[in-house]
């Protein structure tokens, strides 16, 4: 079958390869699920890999198949799987269990491994192929009537474990009831944070580079949150029109804005870190002002990366909350779609050059006949 592949550290090697297709047996105890992959979302992280700065090969391949947000539908299941039956939706779990003792607890997304391997990134292979074998504890149902919006769950769990992480953190404060959050980034998971916050019910303030309006902040008005401009108003600003923020979340991948945010926090407040930086910029910042704010306003900063089963779950509820309450909403984040594996070239550049894209999706089965149970293709 058809692949995707990217040699890391090589740029420029984007190319299709084929793979042996994968074998229900493959998974022990008859616990295996054969998954034909529907569509995959594409964001930075994948960007990265294909601009040679980031991902890792597995062990025995010079390649990496990207592809680490993937919709597919169960086509067949072993022999001991109850959780899941043929026609399912599913998505699957991006991290995977290393050593570490957060690993053996079923918490691999806070592993001290400095190896760690996931699919489409590290180590794993991804799902822009045509299929895969997994055992059902990496799967996600998805409710049929989400079916399609399925491919945007794992950015999705990125957003749900960071405020997860929030309001854990915060139950130090007995009573913490947090009202206005501000996010930093209108990107995609800016925008799924700021949709996680709405749903809880918090004033969100989106804060993005570009001036309104265009797509990003006219998406982030029509859930209820605020949308300004750091071209037109500077944090502090934003914290006098809209503050004081008990929750922000940092997702704009620009580091120096984090020491702003450390600033405009407010007392008890907690600050949430989600850009991977990769870079190696340096910034000078008032540290006196900061440090004096952070202890004498009790603040917290915590940083959070990938996902568990937990947040993808909650996930799925949140999908399906915002579907119910902003009917085609999430539909409208997906900017683009790419017809095929073999249309690899244009889904890249689009996602080096498309200024205009949310989320670009590729439509994995576009071409293969459809089964009953898969809606679109
Ligand atoms: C993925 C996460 C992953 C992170 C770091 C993100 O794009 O969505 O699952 O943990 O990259 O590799
Ligand atoms: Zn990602």
């Amino acid at each position: 079958m058809q692949a995707i592949a990217i040699t890391p550290g090589q740029a420029g090697s984007v190319r299709l390869e084929s793979l042996p297709q994968p074998s229900l047996d493959s998974e022990a105890d008859g616990r295996g699920v054969l998954v034909r992959v529907l569509r995959v979302g594409l964001d930075g992280t994948d960007r990265e890999i294909y601009d040679a700065k980031y991902g890792a090969a597995p062990s025995g391949y010079d390649f990496l198949v990207p592809g680490h947000e993937g919709l597919g539908v169960v086509e067949a299941v072993g022999e001991n799987v109850t959780e899941l039956a043929p026609g399912d939706h599913v998505v699957a779990i991006v991290r995977r269990p290393g050593t570490s003792r957060y690993d053996r607890i079923g918490l691999p997304d806070f592993t001290t491994d400095d190896t760690y391997f996931e699919h489409g990134i590290s180590r794993l292979h991804g799902y822009l192929t045509e299929r895969y074998v997994d055992t059902p504890e990496y799967l996600i149902r998805i409710p049929v009537a989400l079916a399609d919006l399925g491919v945007l769950l794992e950015p999705i769990s990125i957003a749900e474990k960071g405020v997860a992480q929030a309001y854990e953190i915060q139950r130090r404060l007995r009573i913490w009831d947090p009202r206005r959050a501000a996010v930093l980034g209108a990107g995609p998971l800016g925008i799924f944070a700021s949709m996680v916050l709405r749903l809880r019910g918090l004033a969100v303030v989106t804060v993005g580079l570009d001036e309104p309006p265009y797509l990003n902040s006219e998406l982030v008005e029509a859930i209820g949150a605020h949308y300004v401009s750091t071209k037109q108003r500077s944090l502090a600003d934003v914290r006098r029109e809209h503050g004081p923020f008990d929750l922000m979340f940092e997702g704009t991948g620009y580091s120096p804005m984090v020491f702003d945010a450390m600033q405009v926090l407010a007392k008890d407040g907690v600050l949430v870190l989600s850009s991977v930086t990769g870079g190696d910029r340096t910034t000078e910042v008032p540290s006196d002002a900061i440090n004096l704010s952070f202890v004498l306003g009790n603040k917290v900063m915590v940083g959070t990366v990938n996902a568990s089963r937990e947040n993808f779950e909650a996930g799925v509820r949140d999908l399906a909350m915002a579907e119910a309450q902003w009917p085609g909403w999430l539909g409208r984040l997906i900017t683009h779609r790419v017809a095929g594996l073999g249309n690899y070239r244009q889904a890249f550049d689009l996602l080096t050059s498309a200024h205009d894209a949310i989320k670009i999706v590729v439509e994995v089965a576009a071409g293969e006949p459809a089964t009953a149970s898969s809606p679109a293709g």
